[in-house]
């Protein structure tokens, strides 16, 4: 499901407008990223359904793209957050996201991460480690405040997925081991400071089909369950997120089967009285962006058609980190059969985007699929400014988010 489309005359739209409109009321520059708040509460409220009348959260992985509209957008949508970081926090916070609504997970947060969601009253803090258990349990009693935590646990389970977004494998630095979590169990319930909520996993990202997931949501479910047979307390089991979404040649399976899968497997084990957590972030947003580019300057060579555009490895690190393909077709008119090497201005080879059919040569250029990993892994690398974002709702700009622009770049570096 996607909210990118072509009209009738061939005009790339987002969420039922043109994109070169978004980007004329927005009235900035690219490269621009531009996104379908529309399309992203849909995804939002269609994965709700999925779960029917199950005691749920889905708490969004911010990670995958925090930005205050998408945050508020989620709010509305009943969403609330997975964490990794006190910064995160704060602007999930300030975004109007309910603490009690708000997992952290991280394996080696800061004391001052640790004390700031104790002192907010997170829904839970997710512990990776028996060491971690330790640190939170002196915190907790330094600030005479009990910390609701919960085990992330590592499934020991691989998938097939690129290595750098594995994270349940037993090479993994995530999570305890299951070896270690009645251990990690007893260390709770010896101390006065800690209360055991949960149990959790994440498997890692980008799953086509809901197998993995249900590996790894079977152990979670197992380890619920020893928990409640032996009297131990627990509210809430945390599934993960990593449902895949489709970047052109293979499709994944929707977000809505993988709830229901996690839905039925709870309920097969017996365990619907605790809440059912799922940490979806790329699901929900990265369908509903895509980064605008204009083309700098072609370079024709008896090997090889380069295309040069305004935006780079710094604007979008994903196919120079994980060999990813987002597709690259012109703004205003359909692809054409033409091939073209897409690279961006940074001085390094890995600043390329692969080879995409895309026709004459036009002036600007959308690569879909960028509503997530986008901005949020953006850098100022080689002195350029991050990029401009622009949101939309109901086909039209609600908000933009400009460039802070060279200058920027420029004055820090001189201070530094
Ligand atoms: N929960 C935890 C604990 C995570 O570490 C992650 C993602 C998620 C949830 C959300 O996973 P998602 O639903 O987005 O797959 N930068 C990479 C992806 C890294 C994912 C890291 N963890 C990329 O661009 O593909």
């Amino acid at each position: 499901m996607t909210t990118f489309a072509r009209d009738q005359e061939g005009q790339a739209t987002l969420g039922g407008t043109r994109l070169s409109t978004l980007l004329e009321q927005a009235r900035v520059p690219t490269p621009a990223y531009v996104y379908d708040l529309s399309g992203i509460e849909r995804a939002a409220t269609e994965l709700k359904r999925a779960f029917g009348t199950r005691r749920h959260l889905i708490a969004y992985a911010m990670k995958a793209n925090g930005a205050g509209s998408i945050l508020r957008t989620l709010r509305d949508a009943g969403t609330g957050v997975c964490l990794v970081s006190g910064g995160e926090m704060k602007v999930a916070l300030g975004a109007g996201m309910l603490p009690n609504r708000m997992v952290i997970s991280g394996v080696a947060k800061g004391d001052w991460e640790i004390d700031l969601a104790i002192s907010q009253g997170l829904y839970a803090i997710q512990v990776e480690s028996l060491e971690e258990l330790a640190r939170i349990d002196a915190r907790a009693r330094a600030a005479g405040r009990p910390a609701r935590v919960g085990l992330r646990i590592n499934p020991s389970v691989q998938i097939d997925s690129h290595s750098h977004i594995a994270t349940g494998h037993d090479a993994a630095k995530f999570g305890i081991p299951r070896a270690d979590v009645s251990s990690a169990f007893e260390r709770i319930d010896a101390s006065e400071w800690l209360v055991s909520v949960g149990v959790s996993a994440h498997v890692g990202s980008q799953l086509p089909t809901p197998k993995a997931y249900l590996e790894s949501a079977s152990a979670v479910c197992e380890i619920a369950r020893q928990r409640l047979q032996s009297g131990g307390t627990l509210e809430y089991m945390n599934f993960g997120g990593g449902f895949g979404i489709d970047y052109g040649p293979t499709a994944a399976e929707a977000p809505a089967s993988f709830a229901e899968a996690a839905v039925r497997l709870a309920a097969d084990h017996g365990l619907d009285a605790l809440e059912l957590v799922v940490e979806p972030g790329r699901s929900l947003v990265g369908p509903y962006g895509v980064l605008v580019a204009s083309v700098r300057q072609t370079k024709e060579g008896a090997a090889r058609r380069w295309m040069m555009i305004d935006a780079g490895m710094n604007d979008l690190i994903r196919p120079a980190l994980y060999g990813a393909v987002h597709r690259i077709e012109p703004l205003e008119r359909l692809p054409g059969a033409k091939e073209w090497r897409v690279v961006g201005p940074i001085c390094e080879s890995s600043d390329d985007f692969g080879t995409h059919a895309i026709g004459e040569a036009p002036e600007r250029v959308v690569l879909r699929d960028a509503g997530a990993y986008g901005f949020v892994m953006a850098s100022e690398y080689n002195g350029r400014a991050l990029a401009s974002e622009v949101f939309s709702k109901n086909g039209a700009v609600i908000h933009t988010s400009p460039s802070p622009g060279v200058d920027f770049w420029v004055e820090r570096r001189l201070k530094a």
